[in-house]
């Protein structure tokens, strides 16, 4: 596959590079405080979901009932834990594979740019040396709805002054992909539940994969 387009917005998480490990860490740490059973495979289900949602999937495990205010204080318990933990991240997180193609797609004269849920996402830009490169981020301080709402991608493509239509998005979640099409922008599937979920137009083989089809 061939693309024309002009710009390319990237998912963050799970794409630009790998924070799961750290969200897992965070909630673990919570959901055994409150005695709730949470594993890896309840962990995938939070990819690309926003922060209050992944609260109430891992709360499905638990009889109690709590108010909004503390489910608040927990989604801040969690994110506080998370944002020490996200410290650790450097430029050596960013791959030379990640780094490399970004670079070359600058160079093909694409606009770049972010379209992420997370409210960390500037902070993570920062630790791993990308807080200046992308032409624009669109993240989860910029929007009231989530993906499969396509609010962050159109937000992003705005923020560059770039068509929808003329936009690619890289996605690891379905829910993203799904929000791509939403957005009326050709959807990239890489790794997670984003492959073969049946809404993408095109399964990247690996992140320079990227370097084929644009
Ligand atoms: C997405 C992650 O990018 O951001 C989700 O895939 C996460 O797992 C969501 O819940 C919100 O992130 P944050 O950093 O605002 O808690
Ligand atoms: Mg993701």
């Amino acid at each position: 596959m061939q693309l024309k387009k002009k710009a390319v917005i990237f998912d963050l998480d799970g794409v630009i590079c790998f924070t799961d490990k750290f969200h897992y860490q965070a909630w673990k740490v919570l959901a055994d405080r409150l005695g709730i059973y949470f594993d890896e495979t309840i962990n995938n289900r939070l990819r690309g979901v926003s922060r209050m949602a992944s609260l109430e999937i891992i709360l499905e495990r638990s009889a109690m009932k709590y108010t909004q205010e503390e489910k608040a204080a927990f989604t801040e318990e969690k994110n506080d834990i998370y944002r020490e933990l996200l410290k650790k991240m450097s430029p050596a997180d960013l791959t030379d594979e990640v780094k490399d193609t970004l670079n070359e797609l600058r160079r093909r004269g694409y606009k770049l740019s972010i379209g992420s849920s997370s409210k960390n996402t500037k902070f993570i830009l920062g630790q791993i040396g990308l807080g200046d490169f992308f032409d624009a981020v669109a993240d989860g301080t910029d929007i009231v709805r989530s993906k499969p709402d396509p609010e962050v991608f159109l937000k992003s493509a705005e923020k560059i002054g770039i068509a929808p239509d003329q936009c690619v998005v890289v996605e690891d979640a379905k829910a993203g992909i799904q929000a791509a099409k939403a957005g009326g922008m050709t959807a990239l599937a890489l790794f997670g539940d984003a492959r073969d979920c049946g809404f993408e137009d095109y399964n990247l083989r690996s992140f320079d994969d990227l370097l084929n089809v644009l």
